[in-house]
Order: C-alpha cells, then structure tokens, then sequence
C-alpha cells in the first residue's frame, strides 16, 4: 500500500521514546507505543476515497483530550487479549490501523463482533446516539466475557491498511510475540469526518 513502510517499521523500533502502557504500567491501553507515526498525507488521500469524506481532521474534546491519533503500537501475545469496544464518536467517525509487522501471522488482524443476545442470537454491532462509546452504551466497562460474538475478522497483511467506522464494535483479533521484532506492531488514526 505504500512504498516507504519497512522504513517506517524500521524508524520506530530504534525510537527511544517509546511509552509503556498494560501491564508495565496501569493504563487503559496495551504495551507500548510512540507518536507520531507516518507521513498522513498519503494515508489521508486513501481514507477520503475510501469514504467520500473530503474533510478529514483530528477532534478535540470540551476538556483538551485528543485520542492518540497517527500512533504506533507495540503489543505482544502476553500483553493483552481481544478487548471489544468502540472508538468514541465524540472524537472520530472514522478510524485505520495499519499493519506494520512483516512476519505477525493472519490471526494478529482486526475483528469485528456483535452482540450476543440471551438465546445466542446476534445483537447490534454498532453504537448510536446518545451514546459515545461502548461502555456507556452498556452502562458498564465490565462485561461477562461471551457477550460478544466474532462477526468478521480481517486478516493481518503486512502494509495493508484498514480503515472502518468507528462506532463499529471491533478489536485486535489477537496479539503476537514477545521480542519487539515479533510483536504486532500497527499504526492507528481516528478522523472526525464531513463529505
Ligand atoms: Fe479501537
């Protein structure tokens, strides 16, 4: 998808700036990571043909807080597990990841999932107005752990980008390694959006 991505990868495993989250460090978000990433302006052109949006930008809460937009994750396979949820509709419409380990296998991607209703039928899988995110949507961040069932999972390709809604409700589909070189390392964006 671009040219210039093993760079890219190669870059940021000789930062030293990287910030260490779960479990290193009690934070909401998994292994390690640095910003900012990637040049955006080719991985923009891509998102605005991909969703006819022209106006893309990065969204800024009442508060000053902005998600960790154009940032590359480090995480390896004991560092976190699929953690379903939603990217706040407060702050972005649109959100990517690119994949940017060339050896992670298939099952290190991205899925998304529904709900499982009681009786095992598939529920929703999107989260609508009024709520900004999963967790208020269902009132709770703590869930038994079948209330969600794979739906569709997009398989890691070094260099492929996936972009989707973000109200969508999705996850890592899984983590891998535990040296740097074999961690699924990924870049994510999330993009407040107008045709
Ligand atoms: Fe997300």
């Amino acid at each position: 998808m671009f040219d210039d991505v093993l760079p890219v990868r190669e870059r940021s495993l000789a930062r030293t700036d990287w910030v260490l989250g779960y479990p290193h460090r009690p934070e909401g978000w998994p292994g390690m990571r640095v910003m900012p990433g990637l040049e955006l302006a080719i991985v923009e052109g891509l998102v605005r043909k991909a969703t006819g949006c022209d106006r893309l930008w990065v969204e800024t809460a009442p508060d000053g807080a902005q998600l960790n937009h154009n940032c590359i994750q480090l995480v390896g396979v004991d560092e976190c597990g699929q953690r379903p949820h939603t990217d706040s509709r407060a702050l972005c419409r649109f959100a990517a990841v690119l994949y940017l380990n060339p050896g992670a296998p298939d099952e290190c991607g991205t899925s998304f999932f529904r709900q499982r209703l009681p009786g095992g039928q598939r529920g929703g899988n999107v989260v609508m107005p009024p709520h900004r995110n999963l967790v208020e949507a269902l009132g709770t961040r703590y869930v038994p752990e079948d209330s969600f069932v794979e739906d569709l999972s997009i398989p890691h390709r070094f260099n492929r980008l996936l972009v989707y809604q973000a109200n969508l409700l999705h996850s890592a589909t899984a983590y891998h390694g535990r040296t740097q070189q074999e961690k699924r390392m990924a870049a994510v964006f999330f993009w407040m959006a107008k045709a």
